[in-house]
């Protein structure tokens, strides 16, 4: 059916706002207009598809659309920020299946199809439908809801054995579409199977990685189910996350330096059985540790995972004001996997109120910290473990790490002796210019804020 040119402009005018809302979200200075901006998008083309001729259905649409936007509007309210990864994961499963369930529809009402659209609507069926169970897994690990990591004996054999029958059963309902009932089931069995069974060994630190890799599926999903549908506004939203969610995939597992089929097919573990780590742990206490950044130069700080875990950043940025009043000169350095997706601990700084010109990435600010005086690691570990750069046998081997052991002097804040996401040892807690100082990251904050106001 040819749509009327109202209807079409509608979808036009919103693809174009998805369209500027990701060019916004490209600096954390206008991305949170960029997400308004692409929420508008979105309203923009839900109410011209309301303007279709002949629309069937209204009450049930309105109903889906009511449950749906509650749903969205008070989980989205209540979310905290550490628990954003799971949030995007189950949003990102909704997306995937439902492209799939078009399909499915698509494919019940056994409607004549060319090839090429009914090649796409298998297409995009099968990766809506693996991206969909995917994503359900990786909710569930996030969540702590899935605490194990299930693994197949032999894993890669079944995985390969579940996407050749499915890819089959696809392949069979194109050669005799319309299919038959009871081949388009079994395509969908084996699809969502297929995306349970992948993502189960997958272990909790991949997972942003995962997450982010299933965020391209369901795009690329969305967007061939748009084709079949005659959507534009489908076809451009799907592309736009389909790409943008292929480079971010990349961009992390290069962050980590691992191959996405590593990363995919090869539980990330720790062997135990790595370099051996020489000298002690030594402890600092909070007037020390504030004294020793009051008379510093230069204070580089390297916030983490734990960070986000205690919200110390308002604190942390508290601190830093003392500090630069004192005459000192503080800088944040963000490591591209800190914290437990991307972008997480810019996030939090920018919450926090941390102007932007502080804060600086890896390749910036690396050759900076042999002149810092100090470097205040907060709440971070393998970002920060000297032995990805020569421990073999390590998980994180290879990793890029931010140099925090180079500068003259480095205090650890976190709560005991517990590693890090990757579940290895961290060398540099053991090295002679490193302090610990124990305790949750915000209280810590708090202590070292009460002693710089003391010492003036
Ligand atoms: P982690 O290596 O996970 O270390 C976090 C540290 O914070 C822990 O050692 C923990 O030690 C401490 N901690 C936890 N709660 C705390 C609290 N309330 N107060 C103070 N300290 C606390 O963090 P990281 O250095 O940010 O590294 C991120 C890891 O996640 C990397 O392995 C990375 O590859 C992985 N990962 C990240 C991403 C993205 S996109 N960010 C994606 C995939 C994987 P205690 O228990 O002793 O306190």
């Amino acid at each position: 059916m040819t749509m009327p040119l109202y209807v079409q402009g509608g979808w036009f005018i919103g693809a174009l706002l998805f369209i500027f809302g990701l060019k916004g979200m490209s600096s954390p200075a206008s991305a949170r207009q960029g997400i308004v901006t692409a929420g508008y998008g979105m309203l923009v083309a839900i109410a011209a598809t309301f303007f279709i001729p002949g629309l069937q259905n209204l009450a049930l649409m309105l109903a889906a659309l009511l449950i749906g936007g509650a749903a969205a509007w008070i989980s989205g309210k209540q979310v905290k920020m550490t628990d954003m990864p799971q949030m995007v994961a189950i949003y990102n499963g909704m997306g995937g299946g439902a492209a799939a369930a078009i399909a499915a529809i698509e494919f019940a009402k056994g409607d004549a199809h060319s090839v090429v659209t009914t090649v796409l609507a298998v297409v995009g069926a099968l990766i809506g439908a693996v991206s969909f169970t995917g994503s359900c897994v990786a909710w569930a690990k996030l969540q702590g809801v899935l605490k194990k990591a299930w693994r197949l004996p032999a894993q890669n054999a079944v995985n390969v054995i579940l996407a050749v029958v499915s890819v089959g059963l696809g392949v069979a309902m194109i050669g005799c579409a319309p299919a038959e009932p009871v081949l388009i089931l079994g395509f969908f069995v084996i699809a969502l199977l297929l995306g349970l069974v992948v993502t189960l060994p997958i272990g909790g630190a991949d997972m942003p990685v995962v997450i982010s890799l299933f965020n391209a599926f369901t795009g690329l999903a969305v967007g061939f189910e748009g084709y079949v549908l005659g959507n534009p506004a489908l076809i451009i939203a799907g592309i736009v996350v389909g790409a943008a969610g292929t480079l971010l995939t990349q961009l992390m597992a290069k962050a980590m330096n691992r191959p996405l089929s590593n990363i995919l097919f090869t539980p990330m573990v720790a062997s135990g059985a790595g370099e051996a780590i020489t000298g002690t742990m030594k402890e600092v206490n909070a007037l020390d540790a504030a004294a020793m950044m009051r008379y510093a130069a230069k204070v580089i700080i390297v916030p983490g995972y734990g960070m986000a875990v205690a919200h110390a950043q308002h604190k942390v940025w508290e601190m830093t004001a003392i500090l630069e009043e004192a005459g000192v000169e503080v800088k944040f350095a963000i490591h591209p996997v800190a914290g437990r997706m991307p972008g997480h601990m810019n996030v939090l700084l920018a919450e926090a109120g941390v102007p932007y010109d502080k804060i600086f990435d890896l390749d910036e600010i690396n050759a900076e910290f042999g002149q810092a005086d100090v470097a205040l690691v907060i709440g971070a570990n393998d970002v920060v473990n000297p032995s990805a750069r020569t421990d073999k046998s390590s998980p994180i081997y290879g990793m890029p790490i931010l140099d925090a052991d180079k500068a003259q002097n480095v205090i650890v804040i976190k709560r005991g002796k517990g590693t890090g996401y990757s579940g290895v040892e961290n060398a540099l807690f053991y090295t002679d210019n490193c302090r610990m100082l124990y305790g949750d990251a915000q209280p810590m904050a708090g202590e070292i804020i009460q002693h710089l106001k003391t010492l003036g």
